[in-house]
């Protein structure tokens, strides 16, 4: 049977990767706290993005911005006045749910954006009523996502955490663009938490109240943001496209290369389709299928305040395809709307051009690192029935312990302790020496260590040990004089046993 996302919560909580948040005292909905491995894992996941998208490019830099800003900054973004889901109460219980989940949980439709008064039809129309006790649901309403906080000792100022990273990309966009001396188009990229109070929080890691974000404004001179210089390096990508139009005339998804997308005018512009590819890649370069991937374009009825198109990337959950990644033309929006608001100017002088410009945002990758999180749990975790155990089969480069060390017998243990002392110097290592060799695989297996080391009486004799990986169970003979470089040759790619 196929595993749900409660089994997935299950095993999380099991093996030490997440558990619900405050547990012993009930716990909290919305929060969940990373455990031994899953701190590890999401770190990994976390440093690999950073390097895939800052370190390894020229044309985009990072920052680090605060939780708490200006309140100020949520006025101008329209956060404060639109930044809102549609809530429904039930009138005796005082049940609360989001409008458009209960809508498309009852009648199976796609509610997403819905305003309060469609729901408000839908609700009526089609007698929904509370699923909790079954009695009449009230009038919806719409609920801003912002906590609010107050900042100083006194109080007066009221503030909020931030629901989303984006913003403090573009109020610091002037001193990084004059600071990292960029020239468009130049990216910003930033990663850390970002707060909403969901009206439901649901699907473990999926849906949280406090969640952490990979994002990146793209800025582009408003005349060239028809051209992209980097389409050639994903063009030839093919890409499940699940176009707005598809999904209005109930057609399926279908695949296409990016190329062919951006010809055809299904993706509006060459940016979208290179980002879009660009972001599968960074998926299926971490062990991703690519078929379990999609392109989905927002429903006019759908997009956010500030969006003129946005893509989803979203993956194939067991409960349904869903949003993993958001990429919404923002264009000058937000520049626009801070300039106006702080009565500064955020234009900036392009030299190619000679012109005094606000640059566009076409396109803003904006990734969740907790949903990035359960995707690569979900593609990785295998029941193996030939093995009789769980075979996590995490990419080496994010797994939480990269290397198990193992003497064969308590007799080997100082032999096999100063391997480990050895390899924990480049990798994190796990050390093991309970249980049958055939259990220790088996326990590896299911937290994911890509490679096991077991120091066995040949050892003494010749300095070599053996090394098993996880997915094949094969086995080789290394020195151990050669080990590091043997592992870090894996975790790099080269085939086992070469
Ligand atoms: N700056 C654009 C922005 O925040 P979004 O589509 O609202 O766009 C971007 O969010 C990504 O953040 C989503 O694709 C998702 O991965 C993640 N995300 C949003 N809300 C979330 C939540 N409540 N829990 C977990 N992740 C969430």
């Amino acid at each position: 049977m196929a595993l749900g996302i409660a089994d997935m919560a299950v095993f999380c909580k099991k093996k030490g990767f997440v558990y619900p948040n405050s547990e012993i005292y009930g716990g909290i909905s919305g929060f969940w706290d990373y455990g031994h491995l899953g701190s590890e894992l999401k770190n990994n996941l976390k440093q690999m993005w950073w390097k895939f998208h800052v370190h390894s490019r020229e044309d985009i830099v990072g920052i680090d911005g605060s939780i708490i800003t200006h309140p100020k900054v949520w006025v101008a973004s329209g956060h404060v006045e639109s930044f809102v889901d549609i809530l429904l109460e039930c009138t005796k219980c005082r049940e609360r749910y989001r409008g458009d989940q209960l809508v498309e949980d009852v009648l199976k439709i796609s509610a997403d954006g819905m305003k309060a008064d469609d729901i408000n039809k839908l609700v009526r129309e089609n007698k929904i009523h509370c699923r909790k006790c079954g009695s009449a649901l009230g009038e919806a309403s719409p609920f801003n996502l912002m906590f609010s906080t107050e900042i100083g000792a006194s109080g007066g100022l009221k503030s909020y955490l931030r629901p989303e990273t984006a913003q403090l990309i573009f109020t610091n966009f002037k001193l990084v663009e004059e600071h990292a001396r960029m020239k468009l188009p130049f990216g910003i990229a930033q990663m850390g938490k970002a707060f909403r109070n969901e009206i439901s929080p649901r699907d473990f890691l999926f849906r949280c109240r406090e969640f952490e974000q990979m994002e990146i404004e793209y800025f582009i001179h408003p005349n060239q943001t028809g051209k992209c210089p980097f389409l050639n390096e994903v063009e030839d990508m093919e890409v499940n496209i699940f176009s707005a139009e598809m999904q209005e005339n109930n057609k399926p998804h279908s695949p296409m290369k990016l190329k062919d997308a951006v010809k055809k005018k299904i993706i509006q512009t060459p940016w979208h389709a290179y980002f879009l590819g660009l972001e599968i890649s960074w998926f299926t370069s971490l062990g991703v299928n690519q078929q379990h991937l999609r392109a989905r374009q927002h429903l006019r009825t759908e997009k956010s305040h500030y969006a003129l198109d946005t893509w989803d990337l979203e993956y194939k959950f067991p409960f349904g395809w869903k949003e993993l990644l958001g990429m919404a033309n923002r264009t000058d929006y937000d520049l626009k709307a801070h300039s106006e608001h702080s009565k500064k100017d955020l234009s900036i002088f392009d030299e190619e051009s000679k012109q005094k410009v606000i640059p566009h945002v076409v396109c803003e990758p904006s990734l969740g690192v907790d949903r990035a999180f359960l995707v690569f749990l979900f593609d990785a975790y295998n029941n193996d029935e030939a093995r009789g155990n769980i075979v996590l089969k995490l990419h080496p480069k994010i797994a939480p312990i990269k290397v198990g060390v193992f003497p064969l017998v308590n007799k080997l243990d100082g032999e096999a302790r100063k391997a480990f002392e050895s390899l924990k110097r480049n990798f994190y290592c796990f050390y093991d020496r309970s249980g049958s060799i055939g259990r220790r695989y088996a326990r590896a297996d299911e937290i994911g260590i890509p490679y096991c080391v077991t120091i066995d009486f040949e050892t003494l004799k010749d300095n070599s040990v053996t090394i098993r990986d996880r997915d094949t169970t094969e086995q080789v003979r290394v020195k151990i004089d050669g080990l590091p470089s043997f592992i870090e040759g894996l975790i790099n790619g080269k085939p086992f046993g070469r």
